[in-house]
């Protein structure tokens, strides 16, 4: 064996080595058990022969040895160079979240209620025929009992239509006086269009004592309506209809858009809804087992969308539904 040219050939292989992988293989081929100079050692009868295997054993060695320290270096430096972080730079912003705005209106009207001694009671989304239609007065022959205007889900079972049934549920299971606000989503077979969603939020009150008059939902509305509109915005309470109040009223407030001219938005009325009130039926206080002989009551309930659009001038209730940052980024 030319222990020469075998060195020649191992030197240059580890010199061209470019990574550990390839420096490792030219390891196994020259210094390995089964390379050309481990067998030559083995093999190997007189001491000078010997001599110069070991030689260029260790200087093969010695240059792999240096090989691996070099390119463990620059890959090391590479990693360094490319992975750099400059800590002096400006972090990533975290973006904070917000409150919907509905949650918003919700958690105000809330504030506004228990500021006044209410109670906030959670309702139920899923509500039956019961509680929605019969305990509120409204006949077998009522319109919103149609699964046309209303959304079943088995017999009997439906998702609410309004939030009015939490004031039955308070009352069975309470004495007056009562005096509470239950916010949440009610549902209706609409179609969207620019003032009505098929589902949407509403807050229901309900008081309920000795000597309650009309006066006292008078007051009660009219300071509600200043605390979410201020006093700039014209409001006006004209007479109505629903079966669980008598007699029935709802708030108007000027529309936001036309000033009251009419409009597509407020449907050439020049007032938007804000929702229906009353002195709540003696048939519903009946119901649930008051004597109306003894006590009487209010009753409103409004939509929280209508109130948010008529406080920020937004045309379309829609919008609230579609989850657009940019809208929602502004409140
Ligand atoms: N429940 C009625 C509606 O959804 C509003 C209302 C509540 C009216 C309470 C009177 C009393 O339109």
């Amino acid at each position: 064996m030319d222990a020469e040219a075998l060195e020649t050939e191992a030197q240059s292989a580890i010199a061209s080595a470019t990574t550990p992988g390839e420096l490792d293989a030219a390891r196994v081929r020259y210094l390995g058990r089964g390379s050309a100079l481990k067998q030559a050692l083995r093999g190997v009868r007189d001491r000078e022969a010997g001599q110069v295997l070991n030689t260029v054993r260790s200087r093969l060695e010695r240059a792999l040895a240096e090989r691996r320290t070099a390119l463990d270096r620059s890959v090391l430096e590479r990693s360094l160079a490319e992975e750099r972080l400059d800590i002096s730079l400006p972090g990533h912003e975290f973006r904070r979240g917000r409150l919907h705005p509905i949650t918003q209106i919700r958690r105000e009207v809330e504030e506004i209620f228990l500021g006044m001694g209410y109670e906030v009671v959670d309702g139920r989304e899923v509500e039956t025929v019961h509680y929605i239609f019969d305990q509120l007065n409204m006949g077998p022959g009522h319109v919103t009992r149609s699964p046309l205007h209303t959304f079943y889900l088995d017999d009997g079972v439906l998702l609410r239509t309004e939030t009015s049934a939490s004031q039955i549920r308070v009352m069975e299971t309470r004495k007056p006086p009562v005096y509470m606000v239950s916010l949440g989503r009610v549902y209706r077979r609409d179609t969207p269009e620019p003032k009505r969603y098929p589902s949407f939020h509403q807050v229901e009150g309900l008081a309920v004592d000795r000597g309650i008059t009309l006066a006292d939902l008078k007051g009660t509305l009219q300071l509600l309506l200043r605390r979410l509109f201020g006093d700039q915005r014209a409001v006006r309470i004209r007479t109505s209809f629903f079966p669980f109040t008598e007699p029935s009223v709802e708030a108007d407030v000027e529309c936001f858009i036309c000033g009251g001219a009419g409009c597509r938005v407020c449907e050439q009325e020049g007032w938007i809804e804000v929702g229906g009130a009353g002195l709540v039926d003696e048939n519903v206080l009946r119901n649930v087992g008051y004597d109306p002989e003894e006590v009487s009551g209010f009753a409103f309930g409004w939509g929280l969308e209508r109130i948010f659009m008529l406080r920020h001038g937004l045309p379309d209730i829609r919008l609230l539904w579609q989850n657009d940052l940019r809208l929602l980024e502004q409140f």
